[in-house]
């Protein structure tokens, strides 16, 4: 495995060891959690929709546990810009493991943890140079719904509608990509999330605007289909939430760290980002950066931190998304993301799929149910999620070149054919 091969398959897809091991799966994990359309064992081919279980990858290859070869067009689901298993990352990972696995959250920082907030304040928007960590996006947003209720006194949020900032019970309520994440846990949800359409009138924002500490948006909106919000129109409604005294957050959780071809996907410097994902190269890791002025709500520590957990700010995530930031700069990342975002649009329209989103974060619009195609890609080889009923999401990463993008257009047309 190359990082860079075409799919290769030697049995059907799932093979026997990936269906068994799902039976296993099956009786052990939540039912909730890994999507199983077949109950038996025996059936293969079309008539088994059984995940594959992925044993090693490497770059934008992934090898499952019968030896078939697959592509990953998600990346893990957007961490692996820079490839699965990053030689640079996984040395940086190594040393640090051999060194200090596990310091003490807000008792006592490491090394790497003071080196990454550092790092992470060079690479922000102007301003934003002070930060919290946390180990998922969830808890990066949590971090700026909570600092947001710190800094203005006021607890109501607004969201745009398609959004999506994590499934914990802390952030649930401000995703609107579907009701049915939300709707049994109604009674526990923010009681006071006003959701937005896009692009609405600044009428219609102003007369949300009371009560409301925090503005979040998703400059380029992923889970809920690859849209990105105007510029313009995202100018605009900073400008009155912050004229109203609230903060304003982008989530870039997805969109950060390049891939939409600049560093960060919004226009203008919020007063509170959150990213995670790529961040770490494959490491559970996340921020959520702020102005010194809206972190200075939070007052200081009295030894009792008003905010931690155990693994805050973990030494091997901290010393991995060190190098992720390093290879980031050294090899111009955010330009290929924008490079490679062109061919693929390029390649995808040419082929008849109206293609949107930005850089390496794009939504390609089938016309037909998404979820079957894309299972029928992944009989094939390649891996690429539903971003909504009818598109396809495609977050690669920058190992996915031209013969890989090449061969993807073909596949999809055959399957759409
Ligand atoms: C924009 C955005 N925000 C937040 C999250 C939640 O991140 P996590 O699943 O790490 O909690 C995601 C995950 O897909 C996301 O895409």
């Amino acid at each position: 495995m190359t990082g860079s091969d075409l799919p290769s398959l030697a049995t059907p897809i799932p093979g026997p060891r990936s269906r068994g091991a799902v039976e296993i799966l099956a009786r052990h994990e939540c039912p909730a959690i890994t999507a199983r359309r077949s109950r038996r064992a025996d059936q293969i081919g079309a008539d088994n929709d059984d995940p594959i279980v992925w044993d090693e990858a490497l770059g934008a290859n992934v090898r499952d546990v019968d030896g078939n070869i697959h592509v990953d067009l998600s990346s893990g689901f957007g961490v692996a810009l820079l490839g699965h298993r990053h030689p640079e990352v996984v040395a940086a990972a190594q040393r640090q493991a051999s060194r200090l696995i596990h310091a003490m959250g807000d008792a006592f920082p490491d090394a790497r943890r003071i080196a990454l907030l550092e790092a992470l304040a060079g690479i922000a928007p102007a301003g934003l140079d002070v930060a919290i960590l946390g180990l998922s996006g969830s808890d990066a947003v949590d971090a700026a719904v909570k600092t947001a209720v710190l800094a203005t006194g006021r607890t109501g949020v607004i969201v745009v509608q398609r959004g999506y900032h994590g499934l914990a019970l802390g952030v649930l309520g401000l995703q609107t990509t579907s009701p049915a994440f939300t709707e049994p846990f109604r009674a526990l949800v923010h009681p006071e999330v006003r959701a937005l359409p896009s692009g609405c009138s600044l009428a219609d924002l102003k007369a949300a605007l009371p009560g409301v500490g925090l503005v979040l948006l998703e400059p380029v909106q992923g889970r809920g289909g690859m849209h990105s919000l105007p510029d313009d129109w995202i100018e605009e409604v900073a400008f009155a939430a912050r004229s109203q005294g609230a903060l304003v957050a982008f989530d870039e959780i997805q969109s950060g760290m390049g891939r939409t071809g600049s560093m960060w996907a919004g226009p203008i410097a919020p007063d509170l980002l959150c990213v995670g994902k790529a961040l770490a190269g494959g490491f559970p890791l996340s921020a959520c950066l702020g102005t010194g002025e809206a972190m200075a709500a939070w007052g200081l520590s009295t030894g009792e931190a008003l905010h931690t957990q155990t693994f805050l700010g973990h030494p091997v995530g901290c010393a991995a998304a060190l190098a992720v930031i390093h290879v980031t700069a050294r090899d111009g990342v955010p330009e290929r993301c924008r490079a490679l975002g062109s061919t693929w649009r390029a390649r995808l329209e040419n082929a008849g799929f109206p293609a949107r989103g930005r850089g390496l974060m794009l939504g390609v619009e089938l016309g037909r149910g998404a979820l079957a195609v894309s299972r029928a890609l992944g009989r094939r080889g390649w891996i690429a999620l539903p971003a909504g009923p009818t598109s396809l999401g495609l977050t690669p990463s920058v190992c996915v070149d031209e013969p890989l993008i090449d061969a993807f257009v073909d596949s999809l047309r055959t399957v759409c054919a």
